[in-house]
């Protein structure tokens, strides 16, 4: 079975959208509910709606994605309102919440209000969008990464997560790892896109996207190595009662085992699901359990965290 537990949530499915993926809408928010997954994550919401950034501004590449979104969304509010109509015909069933702020000092006004709702589930505090003009991505500043979420647990007393960038040097794992450990963290979500790739189009020598001069996030195969890397690093330096959502570059059941073998709880997909649509879930989900009969395994407790190094 696939069934797998995050914190004190349980799931049917190991697999869930990564936000940005079929999660903007009511009706998208819906379809996820009726398809395999074990859970869903709105698109990242922020204080106020917002029409993000021109298009063309997501593209499908050979291995892959690119985007430069801008946190296209109907506003927090919108998406509070679906949790919580959400969870009164599907109890038992926990969902996420995404929220980013614009600014640092959004962060604890987005917290305040989840917090006064009547949301009952999981709250993804995205500090890694790499796509606002002008907006570094919060999670490569640590002493803002910190002052967030001394700011954001002042108030909130949810399940909480936080969702990060790729990290490229075992430092940087440490030093952030030391961090998240300091704060009463449910889990992180590892990993956002990689930040500002670039695709150029060899017949007419142009970029794929309009937004940022066509500089983009990456996701999908491009992304693989990357994400089982961070989901390994960051498994071996934080708290044992912080989960692991593993995103990236998940496109076969066996990256997702791979993903599990180093660490996570749940499984999240992006650019597969944004290319393939929601079948992704179920052919997935047969590759999984393929995979784990071959391995001789009948549970995902039995091989999370189980890599072998030489
Ligand atoms: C957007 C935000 C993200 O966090 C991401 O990984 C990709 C795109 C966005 O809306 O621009």
């Amino acid at each position: 079975s696939l069934t797998t537990t995050l914190g004190d949530y349980a799931f049917q499915n190991v697999f869930m959208n990564a936000s940005g993926v079929h999660c903007q809408t009511e009706a998208e928010l819906d379809q996820l509910a009726a398809s395999p997954a074990g859970t869903l994550v709105t698109k990242t919401g922020t204080l106020e709606a917002r029409a993000g950034n021109p298009e063309p501004r997501f593209a499908q590449l050979a291995l892959g994605t690119i985007n430069s979104m801008g946190l296209p969304n109907l506003g927090i509010d919108y998406y509070i309102a679906y949790a919580e109509r959400f969870q009164e015909k599907h109890p038992g069933r926990p969902i996420f919440l995404s929220v980013a702020g614009m600014k640092p000092d959004d962060f604890p006004l987005l917290a305040q209000k989840i917090q006064d709702s009547g949301f009952t589930g999981l709250t993804e505090f995205n500090l890694s969008c790499p796509n606002v003009p002008g907006k570094p991505q919060i999670a490569y500043d640590f002493d803002t990464t910190e002052a967030i979420l001394a700011a954001i647990f002042k108030v909130f007393k949810k399940p909480a997560g936080v969702k990060l960038p790729p990290y490229f040097d075992l430092a940087q794992f440490d030093q952030v790892a030391a961090i998240l450990n300091r704060y009463p963290l449910t889990l992180i979500n590892s990993i956002n896109s990689l930040g500002n790739g670039l695709w150029i189009d060899p017949a007419t020598d142009t970029t794929a996207i309009k937004p940022k001069g066509g500089f983009g996030g990456i996701g999908g195969q491009y992304a693989k190595p990357i994400a089982l890397a961070n989901v390994r690093a960051f498994r071996q330096r934080l708290r044992g009662d912080i989960s692991i959502i593993g995103t990236g570059g998940v496109t076969t059941g066996r990256d997702a085992y791979e993903l599990i073998l180093c660490g996570a709880n749940l499984v999240s997909l992006g650019s597969i699901l944004a290319t393939e649509g929601l079948g992704a879930f179920t052919r997935l989900s047969s590759e999984l359990e393929s995979e784990m009969a071959k391995k001789g395994y009948t549970s995902l407790a039995e091989f999370r965290g189980q890599l072998k190094t030489l």
